[in-house]
């Protein structure tokens, strides 16, 4: 009903409006006045969280994206090899687990069957497992050794957004804590980022006030048959992400590159007046990356494409390539994710209400995929 949609028009709308609070319960309780992280609620004792010696992520779809995200963060913060594997492929490769192999299986409803027969999977080999959900009490938590539970409340529309945002604090908090247990070299950067953390749902908000020039975009390329999207680093998966909900949602040819594979294939594909979205990382973090992707925005460019570049604010050398900017505020490199995938998910859903499709229930589609 409307009452339920909260004034909104649809269940998407109102769940992407409702990240900033989401991802602030989600921190709410996990972070302390000093700025050390309280997650005993893991109930892996630190004693062998010191022990692991590899993590594995498994999960599907969008939260499949949040543990490509979630790799990034905690090899750079813990050095721990860790690697992000679809739920649906992983037990069908014999893959390599122990007692000191941590898996993580990331999931919005806890009920999807491919992520549990995974987790059952990783248990018999002797694995732990710490499942990182939204709903209480599901399956996949209840299966697990411990769980981390992100607050996004009841997430309805079938297309992930609020879980998402939610994912991903709760895997940099994980990937946070498992560096100030072990102790890492980079304390005092874990340290800045944990206030940044704190901070970034007033972030999340600022995005959400400035997105109607994204929706006015996405209704000019209603006719449009494909759009790109390309990222690097962290903004891969950001990339990934944003392609799945344009085709969950408006039903078009979408898809994510890693920036850095273009010359290797994709860039055959850019033509005169193709929608090409650029995720740009921040100038001041690996800035290397950052001028590697500007260079990438001036090849599609001169071969026609049209440039949609999200790029941090003050970030002035994309000016002269993007034939529309997108601004998100500043934030640590590893965070980005949390104010660069917001601007996806409004175009998405913008372009599906142009094109007349469901915006809540797309067809095909289920929200829990309770079937291998
Ligand atoms: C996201 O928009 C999708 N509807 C889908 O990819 C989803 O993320 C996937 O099925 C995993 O679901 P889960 O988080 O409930 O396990």
């Amino acid at each position: 009903s409307a009452a339920e949609k909260g004034g909104y028009d649809y269940f998407m709308l109102k769940e992407i409006a409702e990240q900033p609070k989401a991802v602030a319960d989600t921190l709410l309780g996990r972070i302390d006045g000093s700025g050390t992280l309280l997650l005993d609620e893991v109930r892996i004792p630190p004693s062998e969280l010191r022990e692991v010696g590899k993590i594995v992520i498994v999960a599907c779809g969008t939260a499949f994206h949040a543990g490509m995200i979630a790799k990034y963060a905690i090899e750079h913060w813990t050095r721990i090899p860790c690697e992000t594997e679809l739920a649906s492929e992983f037990r069908y490769r014999d893959p390599i687990l122990d007692h000191r192999t941590l898996v993580i299986a990331i999931s919005q409803s806890g009920e999807t069957m491919d992520t549990l027969m995974a987790l059952r999977h990783a248990r018999e080999q002797g694995a732990r497992v710490l499942a990182i959900c939204n709903t209480n009490g599901s399956t996949i938590p209840r299966e697990s050794d411990a769980v981390l539970y992100t607050h996004a409340g009841p997430e309805v529309a079938v297309a992930s957004t609020k879980a998402f945002l939610t994912q991903l604090v709760a895997c940099y908090l994980v990937a946070l804590y498992l560096g100030q247990v072990r102790g890492t070299k980079w304390g005092d950067e874990i340290h800045s980022v944990i206030q940044e953390l704190s901070a970034i749902s007033v972030q999340v908000e600022q995005v959400l006030g400035t997105m109607e020039p994204v929706r006015e975009l996405a209704r000019s390329l209603a006719d449009k048959n494909t759009v790109l999207f390309l990222g690097r680093h962290v903004g891969f998966p950001v990339a990934l992400e944003g392609a799945l909900k344009l085709k969950e949602l408006a039903y078009m040819h979408a898809e994510g590159f890693a920036a850095g594979e273009l010359k290797h294939g994709p860039i055959a594909l850019i033509e005169e007046d193709l929608p090409v979205v650029v995720v740009v990382p921040s100038p001041r973090g690996r800035s290397v990356l950052h001028d590697k992707i500007v260079s990438n925005i001036q090849e599609i460019r001169a071969r026609g494409a049209r440039t949609i570049v999200i790029a941090e604010d003050g970030d002035e050398t994309v000016v002269p390539y993007a034939d529309h900017l997108i601004r998100i505020p500043p934030t640590p490199t590893l965070l980005q994710p949390l104010v660069a995938t917001v601007p996806l998910q409004v175009f998405a859903c913008e372009l599906a209400t142009a094109r007349g499709n469901e915006v809540d229930q797309p067809r095909n589609l289920a929200k829990s995929v309770t079937v291998e």
